[in-house]
């Protein structure tokens, strides 16, 4: 008998068939379903497909778990070989499915090639599914795993665009509009992480979606190295989707009885467009945060070392830098790279995690203790995974860092990659960094990563890394951790369970930062995300920005300070913490809540966060308008109340460079204005003139 499996959430579903001759098959994924009613059951697959010419005899519809071989013609879920390197078809003959409210769970055997695979999803609070799937060899002789998707599935004929990021060093997330492919789409990471184009994952729209309506899925894997998200269009006329971690050839390989398990990957359909897909997966990120004591704290405010002295520093110039950080509000101080063993510049020094003798003489709990005494939590910049050759660890173990024999090293930034396969090297850093966390009041480390993996260490690579995180975490499981490679090169759910923000970008030009705040916010959410004020001219783009313009994009994620306060004129001190003040005052209704994000006309963009009746409402410009006024800015999200009282907070711009306030806005300034939801979701809300670079931020609160 052909029975139907579903797992529902709000707004979407996913329909399994069990068709005893065809095994499990795709039926529905997408927004939600009742696939029954009484008196009628759903008709199976096959009986609706019809003969089309030149097709098997034998039509096999979409399989739950597709293996090339038999007749499937499109991308393949499981990918097997033998040792002598020939196909293994993957052709399940018994099938097993558990399912419960919020979870589907299935098991396929193939007593011909051995293989069994068991997948599951399972609905999460907050809308989104996890999927992810294993394999075990049950038969007698070795198998080589070449591939397995953590997710792979049909996307409807009706999706039209696709939304992909890419990136650099400096330049991380940007984001990509096109027509969904008539052919194959790839993105793929083969550089060893997640990589600077942000988490492994995409975006996929039906017509007509845009921000705030429309069918929207999104996908990101739960991985920090090399991946492939794939979509290939078949003859059907359907497309199908897969997200895998990419294996490297011969890397696993399954012994009898073994089995491998996938990264699991996120999956949030939604009806109410880009905005109702990332809510879901942010309710998913954070569900992930393992937050000491259990609770998210507020978000320290950091002021970090790097773009104000880089290396070049000793206790005292710290302690001075760590005063003036005090005195505009700082509240954790991150001491960046330049405090260990020979580390004077980018050459030397990785891998010695040692107070720098000479430049801290006495190690670096007179500081922290000093920074404690300011009222500040200390923090401190490591990159664990790496080694310089000119290092005493590398001259006792150049065997420790991965490397191909016989052939070059090839280094990046002087530095090469500790092989974090080997359980002697996670040993080692885990009783140095401990080390290190013991001997000082350390609430906080900045974890980095600063070059892409050549060799590969593959999937095992990731997994070591994981590994030490988790070990140190769970022998200091109050001090944070703080992802950073390069920038935003490892920002990605799979490091979510180890870490409590990730470092965006080293470009920290608030212009850049709104298109990339926007991409990391498509799958993370704002409180995890780094957002520093950092000098003007910015040290990336050579960029003149104002404070304002700064401090507010800048508030918009986990703030922090990137310059040294006592290098500014006096008023500009002010304004700077004025800005701290204003993030510290505003963080409980930007950190943890709903987010929406939209466009305005005349390339305005806009941003509101918090929660369903108070609001923060972010208007930003970043280039010179083109119309002579701004038009009313409809806001879909207003219409779930009856009325809203709305204040202009401010106009983050350069004092006595705006351009004079309307009336009106010159009153929301000193007072709320009452609008209805349906005006300020239709007619929209009236905004004040702009220069470029400037944000205009108000309040908006229901009425009661
Ligand atoms: C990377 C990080 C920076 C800084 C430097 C230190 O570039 O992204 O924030 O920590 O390393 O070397």
């Amino acid at each position: 008998m052909t029975t139907l499996h579903a797992l529902h959430t709000a707004q979407a579903s996913i329909v399994l068939e069990h068709d005893p001759k065809r095994g499990v098959l795709w039926r529905h994924c997408g927004l939600r379903v009742e696939p029954d009613f009484e008196g009628g059951d759903l008709p199976k697959a096959s009986e609706g497909r019809g003969l089309a010419s030149f097709a098997l005899n034998r039509d096999i519809g979409m399989p739950l778990v597709p293996s090339s071989g038999l007749g499937w013609f499109g991308p393949a879920a499981v990918q097997v070989r033998d040792a002598d390197g020939t196909l293994v078809v993957f052709a399940p003959d018994t099938c097993a499915v558990e399912a419960s409210e919020d979870a589907l769970s299935i098991t396929l055997s193939d007593t011909v090639s051995g293989l069994e695979w068991t997948g599951s999803f399972a609905a999460l609070p907050g809308g989104a599914i996890r999927a992810s799937a294993a394999i075990r060899n049950k038969g007698d002789a070795p198998v080589m795993l070449a591939g397995l998707a953590s997710l792979q599935l049909p996307l409807a004929a009706s999706f039209a665009q696709l939304i992909s990021w890419r990136g650099r060093h400096n330049a991380e997330l940007n984001a990509y509009v096109e027509a969904m492919p008539q052919q194959r789409w790839e993105k793929v990471g083969r550089r060893g992480l997640s990589g600077h184009g942000g988490p492994p994952g995409l975006y996929v729209l039906g017509q007509d979606a845009g921000w705030h309506s429309g069918l929207a899925m999104a996908v990101q894997l739960e991985w920090s190295g090399d991946h492939s998200l794939a979509i290939e269009r078949d003859y059907e006329g359907y497309w199908t989707l897969s997200a895998a971690a990419t294996l490297a050839p011969g890397e696993i390989v399954l012994a009898q009885g073994e089995s491998f398990t996938t990264p699991a990957a996120l999956l949030a359909i939604s009806d109410q467009g880009r905005n109702g897909a990332m809510a879901q997966m942010h309710a998913a990120v954070r569900a992930m945060v393992r937050w000491p004591g259990g609770t998210m704290s507020p978000r320290p405010v950091h002021l970090n070392s790097w773009e104000a002295c880089y290396f070049d520093h000793d206790a005292a110039r710290i302690e001075a830098l760590a005063q003036a950080g005090a005195e505009v509000g700082i509240e954790r101080f991150v001491l960046d790279d330049g405090w260990f063993k020979g580390r004077r510049d980018d050459t030397a020094g990785l891998g010695d995690w040692f107070p720098d003798p000479q430049t801290y003489p006495h190690g670096l709990a007179p500081l922290a203790a000093k920074i404690e005494a300011m009222g500040m939590q200390f923090g401190l910049w490591v990159e664990p995974e790496m080694i310089n050759p000119d290092s005493d660890l590398y001259r006792a173990h150049p065997d420790w860092a991965l490397a191909l024999p016989g052939r070059e090293r090839p280094t990046a930034r002087n530095q090469l990659v500790l092989d974090m396969r080997r359980e002697d090297v996670r040993d080692y850093l885990f009783e140095r960094l401990d080390a290190v966390l013991r001997a000082a009041p350390i609430g906080y480390l900045k974890w980095d990563h600063n070059r892409d993996h050549a060799p590969s260490g593959g999937a095992a690579q990731v997994r070591g890394t994981y590994a030490l995180l988790d070990r140190l975490r769970a022998a200091h499981p109050d001090v944070e951790i703080e992802g950073c490679a390069g920038g935003g090169g490892r920002s990605d759910a799979g490091l979510v369970p180890y870490v409590h923000r990730f470092w965006t970008s080293d470009n920290i030009d608030a212009v850049a930062r709104v298109g990339m705040q926007r991409g990391f916010n498509a799958f993370l959410p704002p409180e995890l995300m780094g957002s520093h004020i950092g000098a003007s001219p910015s040290h990336a783009t050579g960029r003149t920005q104002s404070m304002a313009f700064r401090g507010a994009i800048a508030s918009m994620g986990h703030l922090g300070v990137e310059l040294d306060p006592a290098t500014l004129a006096e008023a500009y001190r002010a304004e700077l913490a004025r800005w701290i003040a204003f993030a510290k005052e505003w963080r409980h209704l930007l950190h943890g809540t709903d987010v929406a994000l939209g466009e305005g006309t005349d390339s305005l963009r806009w941003q509101a966060a918090g929660t369903p009746g108070h609001k923060l409402l972010y208007c930003i410009r970043t280039t010179p308008p083109l119309d002579r006024r701004p038009q009313p800015l409809p806001l879909p999200f207003a219409a779930s109340c009856m009325a809203w009282d709305v204040r202009l907070l401010a106009v983050a711009e350069e004092p006595g460079h705006g351009i004079p306030r309307s009336h009106l806005h010159d009153r929301m300034e000193r007072e709320s204005v009452r609008y209805t939801g349906s005006w300020l979701a239709n007619a929209g809300l009236p905004l004040p003139l702009q220069k470029a670079q400037s944000v205009a931020i108000f309040e908006m609160k229901e009425v009661p």
